[in-house]
């Protein structure tokens, strides 16, 4: 069978597919027409989130049997072109998610502490000593915009700081809540109101579009807030105004509406957001985890086994 692979993944999952005697096309890219020849006779289609698999894709490769996402989030699929299609596409829910968590940490202390900005001063050669003063996490409340893999594990770690956890997830019982030490609220804008530090966590959907925009920020009032999710749930414009203007004290973004970040976002003007090119789940770890659970999953697939589905 034909795997094509349009975006970078590990090695250990190439292998994979070819150890199990599979052929595998790496087209790093691609993308328009060349993206639709290359996809006509391809059985499997492997991506992470640089490929728009659109309806046009479902409609150009006539032999798919299955798209692997070496990753979480599939809103770069049309899953109902999928459907249409009869095409199974399968992420790989699991094999990142610490990577995830890792990084929202990172930048939670990022942004608290101004690190990235104190090392550019410094590399610059100066000793800003007097200018920074950080904001320590101890004692703070964390607000928790979605409580599923990634969001359960940033929990975990910024309990064990001191923090305490306020979660808005209509999806979770209080009792799931309380197993992280979280109080769970049935308010969005209480959930803002409370925390210092808000993080978003859930997918890219309708309903988690634009959801964090000029009022929900108005909520956060001299907070921070994390998203290491997706761009479009949080209003990019918005987020810039609200931290020029010190309504919230500052933001750390890694995920994007538009993805590479065009040179003229409001937020690279804004000396108080963070910013990291879609790195979460950039660590050796996960990129192998990942790229050998979508092996897998697409091995599965060509042997009629049972796939999970995203
Ligand atoms: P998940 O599906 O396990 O959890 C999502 C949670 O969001 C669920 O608990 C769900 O109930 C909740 N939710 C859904 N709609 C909601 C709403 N309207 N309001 C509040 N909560 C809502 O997903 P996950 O694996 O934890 O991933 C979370 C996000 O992180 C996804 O967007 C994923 O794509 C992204 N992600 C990014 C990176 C990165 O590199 N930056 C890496 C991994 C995951
Ligand atoms: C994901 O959804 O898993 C992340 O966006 C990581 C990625 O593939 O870049």
């Amino acid at each position: 069978m034909k795997v094509l692979v349009t975006d970078p993944i590990a090695d250990p999952g190439l292998e994979r597919l070819r150890e199990a005697g599979h052929e595998v096309e790496t087209d790093y890219d691609v993308e328009g027409e060349a993206l639709l020849d290359a996809v006509s006779d391809a059985n499997a289609l492997i991506v992470r989130s640089g490929t728009d698999v659109s309806r046009e894709v479902f409609e150009a490769a006539s032999e798919l049997v299955i798209v692997g996402r070496a990753g979480i989030g599939v809103d770069n699929i049309d899953i109902d072109a999928a459907t249409d299609h009869g095409v199974v596409v399968a992420n790989a829910p699991e094999g990142n998610v610490r990577a995830a968590a890792e990084h929202t940490v990172a930048m939670t202390f990022a942004v608290a502490r101004s690190i990235p900005q104190a090392h550019g001063r410094l590399k610059d050669g100066e000793w800003a000593k007097g200018e920074f003063l950080g904001t320590e996490l101890n004692n703070k409340t964390l607000g928790i915009v979605g409580l599923g893999r990634v969001g359960q594990e940033v929990a975990k770690r910024l309990d064990s700081l001191g923090m305490e956890l306020v979660v808005y997830d209509p999806y979770i019982s209080e009792e799931r809540a309380a197993q992280f030490g979280a109080d769970l609220v049935d308010d969005l804008h209480e959930t803002l109101a409370r925390a210092d530090v808000a993080t978003v966590h859930t997918p890219l959907l309708p309903e988690t579009e634009g959801m964090i925009g000029e009022d929900e920020l108005a909520q956060l009032e001299g907070g921070y807030l994390i998203n290491c999710a997706r761009g479009g749930i949080v209003d990019e414009d918005a987020l810039a105004e609200a931290v020029d203007d010190g309504v919230v004290a500052g933001a750390a973004l890694d995920s994007f509406a538009e993805e590479p970040l065009p040179d003229d976002s409001p937020l690279l003007d804004v000396e108080d957001v963070v910013v990291t090119p879609h790195l979460g789940a950039s660590t050796e770890a996960a990129q192998e985890n990942v790229a050998v659970d979508t092996a897998e999953a697409v091995i599965a697939a060509f042997n009629g086994e049972p796939v999970l589905t995203a």
